[in-house]
């Protein structure tokens, strides 16, 4: 059985400084010409690999991002469980800069993304159950580890996909508040039923980096916060959480 853990960083996170005994693996994978470049180590002698969703020295927007390949390079690890970190931007206003959030749904507005390892090819069709697209045991770790550390943190909300790069406008905003969507971010799908077809548990841990598109106390823009000292102690403690949820 592994040991492994995987960790997923964003936009915020594109290495693993704690990561002891550093090993650089480019994985080739089905799904393009391109490796998947994932950094293996230990932290707290724990075994974690650690993929950058963006890449590396490239850096893939949203849109352009190969999922399918990165989350097959993940597999061949076989993590036990993956967490996957992302900022997002609020749709309610009591959700400042800085709230951690654990979303336990998902609505996804994108599109023409690959979303399926399904290939056509397959005797059997792998309709996967989506009810619930995140590991449900995995995320009441995450939330109990939180506890255990004093982290405040939201329990639960939607998590509305949109396609980017560019930001919504405040009507798509407004709408995505219509349908429930309380966080707004442009990565967890296909992410997230890609690791449910291939049965790896996998959940989220979310930053909040901006108010979203119309709802920022100056906004007719949306300044996403990407050096600011404050938010960079808490992707750090968004990661101390993912890693202490896998340690236990
Ligand atoms: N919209 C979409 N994705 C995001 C945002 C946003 O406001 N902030 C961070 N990722």
């Amino acid at each position: 059985m592994s040991n492994v853990y995987a960790l997923i960083g964003g936009s915020r996170l594109d290495h693993l400084s704690r990561l002891e005994g550093r090993m650089i693996d480019r994985i080739d994978t089905p799904y393009g010409k391109e490796p998947v470049e994932l950094t293996r180590g230990q932290i707290d002698g724990l075994e974690v690999v650690f993929l950058s969703r963006h890449g590396v020295k490239e850096k893939k927007p949203p849109h352009m991002i190969n999922y399918r390949a990165n989350i097959w390079a993940l597999s061949t690890f076989k993590p036990k469980a993956i967490i996957a970190l992302a900022s997002v931007g609020a749709v309610l206003v009591e959700d400042e800069i800085g709230t951690v959030a654990i979303p336990d749904q998902i609505i996804d507005y994108t599109w023409g993304r690959e979303t399926s390892y399904n290939t056509g090819k397959e005797s059997v069709i792998n309709f996967i159950d989506f009810t619930y697209p995140f590991d449900m045991d995995l995320r009441d770790e995450i939330v109990r580890m939180a506890d255990i550390m004093n982290l405040p943190i939201v329990d639960g909300g939607t998590y509305a996909v949109t396609q980017g790069p560019r930001l919504e406008t405040a009507a798509e905003i407004d709408r995505i508040d219509r349908d429930g969507g309380h966080y707004v971010g442009m990565t967890l799908m296909p992410e997230a039923c890609l690791a449910k077809e291939l049965n790896l548990p996998y959940a989220a841990i979310c930053q909040v980096v901006n108010p979203a598109a119309g709802r920022g106390a100056s906004a007719n823009s949306v300044e996403i916060a990407s050096n600011d000292e404050e938010l960079n102690k808490v992707t750090d403690q968004c990661v101390d959480l993912a890693i202490k949820t896998f340690v236990e």
